[in-house]
């Protein structure tokens, strides 16, 4: 490709992706729009484009400021690089120019500013997140860094990995029936779950269902899956009390801390003694830059909508296979935390299920 036709195409270009940048800048300031991710992208290809275009035209741009170097000191160019520079302006381009200019600043100028203070009359934080993360909302909160995209699966490489049965013997109730017959149960029997039946749950809960993808059973904002699965496990068959986790790819657990942990698990759960007799209590927490690099404000609805979805299933799950279930969203943070090991802010548990044999 010839320079002069690469440069048109460079030019095109610039027109296109400066026109993107103009619209999408209007857009965002008439619907509120905080960060417009299209926009800055777009700003970034034109200011590229607008070097390639530089760099293509180095030797015009070196000519015209040569010539304007050699006016202002009161000499006359030289001959030879008056014939390679390029030719000037015409007062109808500076004409064209000023106008462009003078237009984008009254369009700005024009546009209504739609980034207010904090409505005072907020009645609490839940009502500002609300608003801050409404796209056009009141509500504007600067912040400085989303961060980037972390790892999408954990794992406890030094911890004991004890593989689970693959979850394909599906006996259980037909969806309608695990709905109609869903209730959240806190009598539990004094009997072991079986290995199988652990293996159900925390597969409905967030098992792999399509390989290729690596989709899993509850749907996430983004297949970026936030929500992390911890078995804290009282009686279950050949498998030792203790906090677990669950190693989504590999479908098996990861042991944390071997022991009986009922009791800290019902202290955490503001002493609700029917978590302490559960057979299992799968803790949910969220691992929140997953979505948050890319959801921004939006991120934490769709993580706790998430851990919704998860709790769910497993609600189901555990009534299809004759088993009660019990959401328990009452805690306390800082010590069910210290169960996980999580430090409350980077990944912090969200929701308890408590499944069981029915009494
Ligand atoms: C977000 C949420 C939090 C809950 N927290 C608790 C809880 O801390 N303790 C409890 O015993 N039940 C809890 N539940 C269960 C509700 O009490 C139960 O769903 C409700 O009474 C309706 O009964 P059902 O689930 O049998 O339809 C919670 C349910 C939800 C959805």
């Amino acid at each position: 490709m010839r320079r002069r036709d690469l440069d048109y195409l460079v030019i095109i270009g610039m027109v296109l992706s400066g026109l993107y940048v103009t619209i999408t800048g209007i857009v965002s300031d008439m619907f509120g729009l905080h960060q417009f991710i299209f926009h800055s992208l777009a700003g970034y290809v034109c200011a590229g484009l607008i070097c390639c275009h530089v760099a293509l035209n180095w030797s015009r741009v070196v000519a015209y400021f040569d010539r304007l170097l050699s006016r202002l000191r009161g000499r006359e160019g030289r001959p030879e690089r008056r014939q390679r520079s390029a030719p000037s302006a015409g007062r109808r381009e500076v004409l064209i120019g000023a106008l462009s200019a003078a237009g984008g600043f009254l369009l700005g100028w024009l546009i209504p500013d739609r980034h207010p203070e904090l409505p005072a009359d907020a009645r609490d934080i839940g009502e500002l997140y609300h608003e801050w993360s409404r796209p056009g909302g009141r509500v504007t909160l600067p912040v400085p860094d989303w961060g980037g995209r972390p790892a999408p699966y954990k794992t406890y490489p030094d911890a004991e990995r004890i593989p689970l049965p693959s979850p394909t013997d599906f006996t259980g109730l037909s969806v309608e029936e695990a709905v109609e017959e869903r209730r959240s149960v806190r009598d539990y029997a004094d009997r072991s779950l079986s290995r199988e039946a652990l293996s159900r749950l925390v597969w409905a809960a967030q098992g792999i269902t399509e390989e290729r993808l690596e989709f899993r059973s509850a749907p996430s904002a983004g297949a970026l899956y936030p929500i992390e699965t911890y078995p804290v496990v009282n009686d279950v068959a050949d498998l030792d009390p203790g906090v677990y986790h669950y190693a989504v790819r590999e479908h098996a657990l990861e042991l944390l801390q071997r022991g009986s942990f009922g009791g800290a698990v019902t202290e955490a759960g503001l002493y609700q003694a029917f978590l302490g007799q559960a057979n299992v209590c799968f803790v949910l927490s969220a691992i929140f830059q997953r979505t948050r690099w890319r959801y921004r404000e939006r991120a934490y609805r769709y993580i706790l909508m998430e851990a919704g979805h998860i709790a769910q299933n497993i609600y189901l799950e555990a009534v299809s296979m004759g088993l009660g279930a019990c959401a328990v969203a009452a805690f306390r943070d800082e010590k069910l935390n210290e169960l996980l090991g999580v430090d409350g802010v980077d990944e912090a548990a969200l929701y308890i299920m408590s499944v069981g044999e029915r009494a």
